[in-house]
């Protein structure tokens, strides 16, 4: 292959931050009309290399070529010009402005400037070819996690991009949905465009990947050809370096205790002020884990912010060891032992400015125990900080980490650490290993599941199945703020499951 024949070159890649080697002399070849799979445990370093190759930062060291010539980025404005265009782990659209409007932003970059309407045709002819509808005059805030990703996607397509990043563009789309994005990339791939998929499942790399690259602790492991991977196996040894346990280390209980939650006939609105939650009612006991399996936006969000009170119901009630606890407040509820777990860690989970220890102590300040008197114990929460850290494996990173310096993987440990590290009677977990490497999945799952043994009841909502049939022990689905059915573990199965989540029931 002769130089052109790459889309990219990336050569000698080295990148520091204070205190870690994000990246170490890493090269990567990307080839036109590839599919490339880039993997890697929490903390590998693989979003710096692509934030690296969409000009988002500047490497220490290295060159990077585009189509045989070196080239010098400044900004991803530069690497747009260049036809690289990247995805983020982590949505970068505003809020408060529509979908069209979020999607022009930046249109000029290009040299493009079209009419709202015509942007908004061009959007709604987009997503048709990709699969799914999305309305552009909608506003973005009013999104779920999952329609946000697909107009961030649609963001960069529209852009011309001839190389595409996408950092972990599934974790937060449904089965169905999942197979649509792959059409689309094998489509795009076919006409010659370079695509860089980074995700932690590798039944997703077997299935559409043509190659993959590992990285470990920043260094480059290697490339391997699709047709050399004989299992997920080989895949694992690279990325670890050992023989992962995928299994879960413990069992879901059988034996369940008294209830914990019952909700009844629960009406919830959406931003937007519509019935997101539609009469749903459902119990919880001591040792029970209800998974909630559905396809992101139906209804999970509101449900779960409900239940943690965080946003307010508009008919029916919550109970909580008996107790009507419908109208109480947030701090209230989890003083009483109910915490949440919530798939956006970024806006809502943790605090970026604060330091992880500070994060990890964050809620204990309100709990007895850290008060003495009117003084707050500050010995007590930074050793019960620095207990929770060991245990949940963050030594690593250190704990005057500032929180938005550590990787979306770090981070999700560390919100789970905080909201089940406790003595929970009532957890709720929305979307808990959403972007998460599958050593972390695994250890998150087991810490649920050892939390109900310990007789704590689980609300795991996720739009995973398998994540819900290794960890449930009752299946409920949820299709457009409904409970289309509740399934005992033992009889469900994917079939049935998979069925409701798309609203069909069978008999
Ligand atoms: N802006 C930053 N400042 C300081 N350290 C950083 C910064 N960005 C990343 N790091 C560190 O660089 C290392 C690599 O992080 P990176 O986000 O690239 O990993 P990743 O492979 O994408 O992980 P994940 O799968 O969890 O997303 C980590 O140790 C991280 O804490
Ligand atoms: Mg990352």
């Amino acid at each position: 292959m002769s130089k052109e024949d790459y889309a990219v070159q990336m050569r000698g890649i080295t990148k520091t931050f204070p205190g870690v080697v994000a990246n170490k002399n890493v090269d990567l070849d990307l080839r036109k009309g590839e599919i490339h799979g880039l993997l890697g445990e929490n903390g590998a370093g693989k979003t710096t290399l692509m934030n690296i190759l969409s000009g988002f930062y500047k490497p220490d060291e290295g060159e990077i070529y585009v189509e045989g010539k070196r080239v010098k980025m400044h900004s991803p404005k530069d690497a747009l010009k260049l036809g690289i265009g990247m995805v983020y782990q982590h949505f970068t659209l505003v809020p408060e402005f529509k979908v069209v409007e979020n999607i022009m932003l930046g249109m000029d970059v290009v040299g493009k400037k079209l009419s709202l309407k015509a942007t908004a045709n061009l959007i709604e002819e987009q997503a048709k070819q990709l699969g799914f509808t999305v309305d552009p005059w909608s506003k973005v805030a009013d999104l779920s996690l999952g329609e946000q990703q697909k107009v961030e996607i649609l963001k960069v397509l529209l852009r011309g991009a001839k190389v595409i990043i996408l950092d972990e563009p599934t974790s937060v789309l449904a089965p169905v949905e999942i197979a649509g994005l792959f059409n689309v990339l094998k489509q795009l791939a076919s006409q010659g465009k370079s695509i860089v998929f980074i995700t932690h499942k590798l039944n997703e790399v077997m299935e559409i990947c043509d190659r993959i690259t590992v990285l470990r602790s920043g260094m480059k492991i290697g490339t391997l050809n699709r047709s050399e991977i004989a299992s997920t196996l080989d895949i694992i040894k690279m990325m670890f370096g050992v023989e992962a346990e995928p299994a879960l280390a413990a069992e879901v209980p059988k034996e369940l205790g008294k209830e914990v939650l019952k909700v009844e006939n629960l009406v919830v609105e959406s931003d937007r002020g519509i019935d997101a939650v539609k009469g749903v009612s459902f119990t919880i006991r001591e040792g029970e884990i209800l998974g909630l399996a559905g396809i992101d936006g139906n209804g999970q969000k509101e449900l779960a912010e409900a239940l943690s009170r965080i946003r307010s119901v508009k008919s029916g009630k919550i109970y909580f060891k008996g107790e009507d606890v419908t109208a109480l407040s947030p701090a209230d509820l989890y003083l009483k032992g109910v915490t949440y777990i919530t798939d956006d860690r970024i806006s809502e989970g943790l605090i970026q400015d604060f330091t992880l220890a500070e994060n990890v102590v964050l809620k204990d300040f309100r709990k007895n125990g850290v008060k003495r008197g009117l003084f707050i114990d500050w010995k007590k929460i930074t050793e019960n900080g620095r207990k929770l850290a060991e245990e949940y494996e963050l030594a690593a990173a250190k704990p005057n980490s500032l929180v938005q310096t550590l990787s979306g993987g770090t981070q999700q440990k560390l919100l789970v650490a905080r909201e089940i590290g406790g003595d929970a009677s009532l957890i709720i977990a929305n979307q808990p290993t959403h972007g998460v490497d599958a050593k972390t999945t695994a250890y998150i799952r087991k810490k649920l599941i050892e939390s109900a043994a310990k007789g704590a009841a689980v609300l795991l909502i996720s739009n995973d199945l398998d994540e819900i049939f290794s960890c449930s022990n009752t299946i409920a689905v949820i299709y457009e703020g409904r409970i289309l059915g509740i399934l005992d573990r033992q009889s469900a199965t994917r079939e049935n499951v998979a069925y409701l989540m798309i609203g069909v029931k069978k008999d």
